[in-house]
């Protein structure tokens, strides 16, 4: 494409780039993805680069359909099967030993593979189109928070991307679960809006969190998913006594509440239900960076298990970092 063209990018345009090794911005119904042929081992590398992650953390697959990931995969249990037909196409996520085919550049070396059927229109239409998988990490600067609209990925990298498609604002908002079917146990390595319970119900108990075993997933590591202003997580009571606190001190401080303002206190009011909640955070924390803010009080959330991915992802965010932000 003309990289002066304002003409916005074509599925045919992100096609063409695809097939000369290009990343494309991709929307899902979870967050966008930085897309590139899975079976192309100098594209894949180019995700890395791009977003600058280290290049020893496996991708998830994306592909049009349940049998399209059978091929990616070594080995495809009935509980591959159960979860696929309960919630594919969909924000779930399902690691299983890797077809020999896979390039290590996907499963960063390891012996399995992440697989995906998002649901979003323009995710299906380019699948379809495409017929081989996609490799595609969330489309933000390793660290950093998820994308969930075209303009965000636009953010990210600028020229560096230049076929990103714009599918509207992501329905979820939240990265997918991850449900590692290639150990003993079925285990939950990163929550989404399909929760635990849900999976349970499909294929009985589950753990959840990494054990020693796990295979590496970077959306494990603890401070993930953070905006740069600090954040800190409280009930609503301590969170106004902690702003006037801060505020006093003359630091620059946001909140992040749920469902109801709170007078004098300045930031933004996220929905209080979970799918309204979900799918505003990260937009809300992205924009709460660009003015500034050096900290962030988020409104501590219902603990329950529907809510864990909103936990997890404002425990991350919070979490203390490495001086380079990471
Ligand atoms: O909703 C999503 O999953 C989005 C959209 C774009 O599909 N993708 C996404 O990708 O969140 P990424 O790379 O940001 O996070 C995927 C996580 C990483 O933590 C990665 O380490 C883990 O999945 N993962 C991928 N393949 C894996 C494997 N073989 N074993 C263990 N973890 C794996
Ligand atoms: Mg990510």
């Amino acid at each position: 494409m003309d990289g002066k063209s304002t003409r916005p990018p074509t599925l045919d345009d992100a096609l063409a780039a695809l097939r000369r090794g290009e990343p494309i911005g991709l929307p899902t119904e979870t967050v966008y993805g930085l897309a590139a042929d899975a079976h192309d081992p100098v594209a894949v590398r180019r995700i890395y680069a791009l977003k600058g992650r280290p290049s020893d953390h496996p991708l998830i697959v994306h592909v049009a359909d349940a049998l399209a990931a059978s091929r990616w995969a070594g080995d495809w249990p009935e509980a591959a099967e159960a979860l696929a037909e309960a919630f594919w196409p969909g924000p779930l996520t399902l690691i299983l030993p890797r077809a020999a085919n896979v390039p290590d550049e996907v499963t960063g070396g390891q012996d399995t593979v992440g697989l995906r059927v998002p649901a979003h229109p323009v995710a299906q239409a380019l699948l379809r189109a495409f017929e081989g998988g996609v490799a595609a990490p969330s489309a933000n600067r390793f660290g950093h928070i998820s994308p969930t609209t075209a303009q965000h990925v636009r953010d990210e990298f600028g020229d560096a991307v230049p076929v990103v498609l714009d599918g509207g604002e992501c329905e979820i908002g939240l990265e997918s679960t991850i449900v590692d079917l290639s150990g003993e146990t079925p285990r939950i390595l990163r929550p989404g809006k399909i929760s635990r319970p849900e999976i349970e119900a499909i294929i009985g108990p589950v753990a959840e969190g990494a054990d020693g075993d796990s295979p590496r997933a970077s959306g494990t590591l603890a401070s993930h998913y953070a905006p740069r202003a600090q954040v800190e997580v409280l009930a609503r009571a301590p969170l106004v006594a902690r702003y006037k606190e801060l505020q006093k001190r003359g630091q620059r401080v946001a909140a992040l509440l749920r469902g109801q303002p709170f007078k004098d206190i300045e930031g933004e009011v996220l929905p209080a239900d979970l799918a309204g909640y979900g799918h505003a955070l990260y937009a809300a924390l992205r924009r709460l960076d660009a003015r500034g803010f050096e900290v962030l009080l988020a409104e501590l959330p219902p603990h329950t298990a529907a809510w864990a991915a909103v936990n997890d992802r404002l425990r991350r965010a919070s979490a203390p970092r490495d001086a380079d932000g990471t």
